[in-house]
Parts: C-alpha cells; structure tokens; sequence
C-alpha cells in the first residue's frame, strides 16, 4: 500500500517520503480502516519538523493523527456489523508510528468513530483535533451557555469551529479576533455577534465598548504568549482563559491581575482528554453533525503525494482553515 513517512525530523522537502510499504493486519480490538482523506494539522507539523524532540520515538512514522474512510477488515473482539462502517479518526499519530498519511492503517476500534451520514470524507478528516479541540474548549466547566465568549483567531481550522460552537450550545454572544476582512466574512458566517481586527483595532477597547465594559466570560485562546496581557484585561472577575496554544513557550503572565480578579487559567492538549470529557465531546458532535449544524472550512485539498507541500502550506500560517490529502476516490 502506498504511505508517506519519514525516518528522521528536518524539513517538509528533505524528510517526506511517498513510497510503498506492507499491507496492516488488525489486532485483536482494531479495525482497519481504508484511509480517504488525511488532515494535516500544525500539531503533525511540528513532530516532522522536529520542534518537540530531535529524535523519533519510533524508526518510521507514519505522520497525521486525522483522517477519514471506511473499515474493512476487523480484528478479534470486534463486532462485524462494524465492516463497511465510514468513519472518523482521532490520535492516529499520537504515541502511535502509524498515522492516517497512507492508504490503509489498523488502530483501536474506539479510535474509529461513525461518521454520521451526510457529512463529507473531507470533513471528517478535520474533526480529531480541530473540532475536539474546540468543543472541549467550549464544553468544559459547565459550557458557555449565557456568557460572553471571545474566540481568538475565528477564522483557524480550531477557532472557526469554535465560534460556531460557542454561537450553537447557548453562548450569550460570541466575539472573534481575525486579521483581514476574508477572514472577518469567515468569522461572520460561523456566527459570530462581533468581529475584531486585532491588528488594525484597538482590541482590548473595542470589546470594553461590545460588553459596556464589563468584559467577557470566558477567552478560548490559541496564542497566549502573544495575547495573555490583553486577554486579562479583558476578562471578567472570576472568568477563565481556556488556552490550547502558544506561539511561543516562556509567557509573561501578571500575578497582581490575575489574583485580584479571581482569573482561571486552563490549559489542555486535545491528544489527553480523559475518557469522560473525550466520551462527552464526541457525543456532542455527533449530534452536531447529524443536525448538518457544522460548517467545515477547508483550505486545500492536495493529493498524498503533494503531503510536503501540505506541510508548508500549514507552516506558512496563510492556510484558511484545514488542509486536507486526498488518499482515495473522494467520498
Ligand atoms: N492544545 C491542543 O490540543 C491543540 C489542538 C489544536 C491546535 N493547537 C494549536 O493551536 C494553534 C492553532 O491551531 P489551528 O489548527 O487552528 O491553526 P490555524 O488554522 O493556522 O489557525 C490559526 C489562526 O489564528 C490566527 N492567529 C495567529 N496568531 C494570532 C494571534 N496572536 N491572535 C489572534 N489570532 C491569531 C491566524 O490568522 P492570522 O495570523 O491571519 O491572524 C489563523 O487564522 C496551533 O499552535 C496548534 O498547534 C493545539
């Protein structure tokens, strides 16, 4: 079967290989699922490039934890009705050297979740991490029903789900940060109240004026090293900063502001949601999806053998939304 893989970390052009390798045979409690559509997300990136560890945890890795396709052959223990199943999957590559960047892979059958009927290959392949990152976000600590969010960056493969999240499981109103008026449109069709240019406004002022400055809720935040100093003055007395990524590692956060105002700051990787949250997140998107309720906004779709220019493509931080590799006839 046809995969890439690498077998050491450096750039997308240096390191990326399509090439065959051995047809995968499920294991007692897996499922083999013919791979359609694998997304690319920063997270992937960033282990092929090496920005969290110079060594491999395993010789070849196989990279993508996203993706999409049906079952076709199913290990011990697995019930039969679920041959022919389409799917979605999620942590494909996480701790894992078999990731969805290939035609066929075996992975535990809770990993492969239905997709329910009606919504797209592609779609599914942008679901494990961006919209579980986003749900999570939302969900946690009693949701966000009559608060007032911010969404940083509505117009990521994350924030763009998060907004329509947010907008959909009772948030009072949702503001989003975006940085060009493409993305501002993007933004407004999730269903955001309000849009905020944060590099051409003055965003710590204008969302004192959009809450008569009152101030928000809850932030869900994806650089709080570029954003902590606004984010707590825009926070409320006892609100919370849900943060599920940094542009940078070292951040400077204020003692004396956060305690007086009672802030919370939450911090959580979408690879290690327990069991109850990962359970809860996934049965709200099910109904989400069923609902046809999701928007899903996908940048490029880009054949497997293109995976180093998907690669770039998401480094270059221009992409608009997610990008997706096409590993099958489309579905
Ligand atoms: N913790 C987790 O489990 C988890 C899960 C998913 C993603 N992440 C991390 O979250 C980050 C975003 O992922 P993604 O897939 O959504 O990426 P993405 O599709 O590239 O989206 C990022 C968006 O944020 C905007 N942005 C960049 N810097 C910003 C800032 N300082 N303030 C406001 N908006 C800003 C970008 O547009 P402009 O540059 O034009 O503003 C872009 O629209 C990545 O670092 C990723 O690794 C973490």
């Amino acid at each position: 079967m046809k995969a890439a893989f690498y077998e050491s970390v450096g750039p997308a052009r240096e390191v990326l290989r399509v090439a065959e390798l051995p047809m995968p045979e499920p294991a007692a409690g897996e499922v083999r699922v013919r791979v359609l559509w694998s997304g690319v997300n920063p997270s992937d990136v960033k282990s092929r490039a090496g920005l969290r560890s110079k060594t491999l945890p395993f010789p070849r890795i196989v990279p993508h934890s996203d993706g999409s396709g049906v079952i076709d052959a199913v290990g011990e223990g697995v019930s039969r009705t679920r041959l022919g199943e389409r799917v979605w999957l999620w942590n494909a590559a996480w701790g894992r050297a078999h990731g969805t960047a290939c035609e066929w892979l075996c992975l535990p059958e809770a990993q492969a979740v239905r997709l329910p009927e009606g919504v797209s290959g592609e779609a599914g392949a942008c679901l494990g991490i961006p919209a579980l990152t986003a749900l999570h976000a939302v969900l946690m600590d009693g949701g966000v029903a009559g608060k007032t969010v911010l969404v940083t960056g509505g117009a990521g493969a994350v924030g763009h789900y998060a907004v329509q999240m947010a907008s959909q499981l009772g948030a009072a109103r949702v503001i989003t940060t975006v940085s060009s008026d493409t993305k501002a449109r993007v933004a407004r069709e999730a269903g955001a109240d309000d849009v905020v240019n944060y590099k051409t406004e003055a965003l710590v002022q204008r969302v004192a004026e959009l809450t008569q400055g009152q101030g928000v809720d809850r932030i869900i935040e994806l650089d709080m090293a570029a954003n902590a100093a606004a984010n707590l003055e825009m926070l409320k007395p006892n609100a919370e900063c849900v943060v599920y990524g940094s542009g940078a590692s070292p951040m400077a956060l204020p003692f004396y502001p956060l305690i007086v105002k009672n802030l919370q700051l939450k911090f959580f990787m979408v690879y290690h949601l327990t069991a109850a949250d990962r359970a809860r997140a996934t049965a709200t998107l099910t109904r989400l999806l069923e609902r046809g309720a999701l928007q899903h906004l996908i940048d490029q779709r880009l054949p497997l053998d293109q995976i180093a220019a998907a690669h770039e493509r998401v480094e270059s931080g221009q992409a608009l939304g997610n990008v997706v590799l096409q590993v099958g006839p489309a579905s």
